[in-house]
């Protein structure tokens, strides 16, 4: 085979580990869950792994007057509890030394000055070397402010050889004005590389595999196509209810909270061109392309569907219904469920239907994308052989069960022509030893070394927020959520949509 040089296109071994350079973190909403459960475990893992190098810090910002020891405390506790690789005194050692804690308010001027100088400290002490990444664990009011913290006192505009880079967590607004407003603010201060907002499904190793699986074989790209597909089906259902964040969740909901973000990046990964490369920009400039040709259905009424939680059962467990929830209001008509159905107007998927689904108090945690084909134009078998085949599909297991199925007919043995669904399965536990790592660990390393492929980009969220806003206005004029029973598949209206186009829901 003949290779050719191409001058633009990276060449770097991507199989070499990839170890992170001096830098130091300043986490800002240390006491949040997702930094206790989330960021604080990664960190420590990827000590753990040995991908952070010695000259490592971590700081944390906050309004509690803690110490650096009792910081410590609150990692290691977050650490103990949540982390993914097993406890190491050795790391922690190396890692705790490097951790400080700046007390302050967001409003604060000299909690930032006490902040830069403690960094200042660190690259001296610690040999940071200037780099500093800022991760927004934080409600998205006080991006904002903290984003002008760091403008005035200096940390966003990095010493000569430095990086600075601002890490900031979904919500990216709650329509397309904030997000316009929100990316407006960011953009002001930081340079566009230097901006990575984190959608920590595009970190789960099987969403970087639908990557791999579409474009390093020759298998799938040429029936993944409006020829051969009928239709998608995207679900990412959770068992669990909204648990302690009602504060949070309500007057978001699903849509907002799952539908804008994680499924449409997961159609776009789906549904987009080979990319030239795998580099942000090329990654990006695809699924722009799939964003700007979703096209809503004409009756919006007809064709989503939303709903909330009634009382039920989960797991032999008898749960509340959401209007029950400690801090929700008793007419809440947030969607705890939400389903919508979007086409994409581009010569691939003409007429294939892309329906995305989430929900909380379903019957199982489950995320797969399932690419469910046409029938064979033609079947030289009796109708009676061929009663039990359904279509083929393939369905690529997000999680928790991580792998691929395929779907397909295959003859049932005996002496009579039947047949008869069977399946094929990839398992990513059977098929390699290491264990997968936490999307948040593949987040932030890729932060810290300045890789934003897996990283979706300002136009992206104002296209999504685009998507998604006729079908939010729509559902806010017209009545409230259907209510659907805790442990179930959702509300009725979800399967009568599908049915409208004489389709059905797969049971994950
Ligand atoms: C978050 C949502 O982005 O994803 C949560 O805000 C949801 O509501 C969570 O529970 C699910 O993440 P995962 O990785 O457990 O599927």
């Amino acid at each position: 085979m003949t290779t050719v040089y191409n001058p633009l296109r990276d060449s770097r071994d991507r199989r070499l580990p990839r170890i992170a350079g001096p830098c130091a973190l300043v986490l800002f909403g240390v006491t949040g869950d997702l930094a206790r459960k989330k960021v604080m475990p990664a960190i420590y893992d990827l000590a753990n792994r040995g991908l952070l190098p010695p000259n490592f810090a971590l700081v944390g910002f906050a309004r509690r007057e803690h110490s650096d020891q009792d910081f410590a405390k609150v990692v290691h506790d977050a650490v103990a509890e949540h982390s993914r690789t097993p406890f190491s005194e050795e790391v922690w050692k190396q890692l705790s030394e490097g951790l400080r804690f700046v007390p302050g308010d967001f409003n604060n001027d000299a909690a930032f000055d006490e902040l830069a100088a403690t960094l200042r400290r660190l690259d001296v002490e610690r040999g940071t070397g200037g780099n500093h990444a800022f991760y927004f664990s934080i409600p998205p009011w006080a991006f904002p402010v903290v984003t002008q913290q760091l403008k005035r006192s200096g940390l966003s505009d990095p010493p000569p050889g430095a990086w600075s880079r601002v890490v900031i967590e979904k919500p990216f607004g709650h329509n397309l004005e904030s997000a316009q407003e929100l990316n407006r603010v960011v953009d002001s201060v930081f340079a566009p590389g230097s901006v990575f907002r984190i959608d920590h499904y595009l970190g789960k190793e099987t969403v970087q595999n639908l990557m791999a699986i579409r474009f390093a074989n020759n298998l799938f790209e040429p029936i993944w196509d409006a020829r051969y597909v009928d239709h998608v089906q995207i679900t990412m259902a959770e068992d669990i209810g909204i648990g302690s964040r009602a504060g949070y969740y309500d007057g978001i909901g699903a849509a907002r909270d799952v539908i804008q973000n994680h499924l449409l990046q997961l159609m776009a990964l789906t549904a987009m061109e080979e990319p030239v490369a795998f580099d942000a920009e090329s990654v990006r400039v695809e699924k722009e392309k799939v964003l700007s040709a979703v096209v809503l259905p004409q009756e919006l009424g007809l064709h989503t569907s939303r709903g909330q939680y009634g009382p039920g059962w989960q797991g032999g467990v008898k749960v509340k219904g959401y209007l029950q929830e400690a801090g929700i209001p008793k007419d809440s008509k947030t969607d705890t469920f939400a389903a919508i159905r979007l086409d994409i107007d581009t010569r691939r998927w003409a007429g294939v239907p892309f329906y995305l689904r989430t929900g909380k108090r379903l019957g199982r945690r489950v995320t797969e994308i399932a690419v469910v084909f046409k029938r064979a134009p033609h079947l030289p078998f009796a109708d009676s052989a061929v009663e039990e085949l359904g279509q083929n599909a393939i369905v690529l297991r997000v999680q928790p069960d991580e792998g691929m199925t395929v779907r397909f007919g295959s003859k049932v043995p005996g002496t009579a022509m039947e047949v008869r669904d069977v399946t094929m399965d990839f398992q990513y536990g059977e098929s390699f030893t290491q264990a997968s790592p936490e999307a948040y660990e593949r987040l932030i390393l890729d932060v810290l070394l300045g890789d934003a492929p897996l990283f979706p980009r300002h136009r992206e969220v104002e296209m999504s927020w685009k998507i998604l806003d006729p079908i939010l206005d729509y559902w806010a004029e017209h009545g409230r959520p259907d209510q659907y029973t805790s442990g179930g598949w959702g509300p009725k209206s979800s399967y009568e949509m599908m049915a409208r186009d004489g389709r059905m829901w797969r049971r994950p």
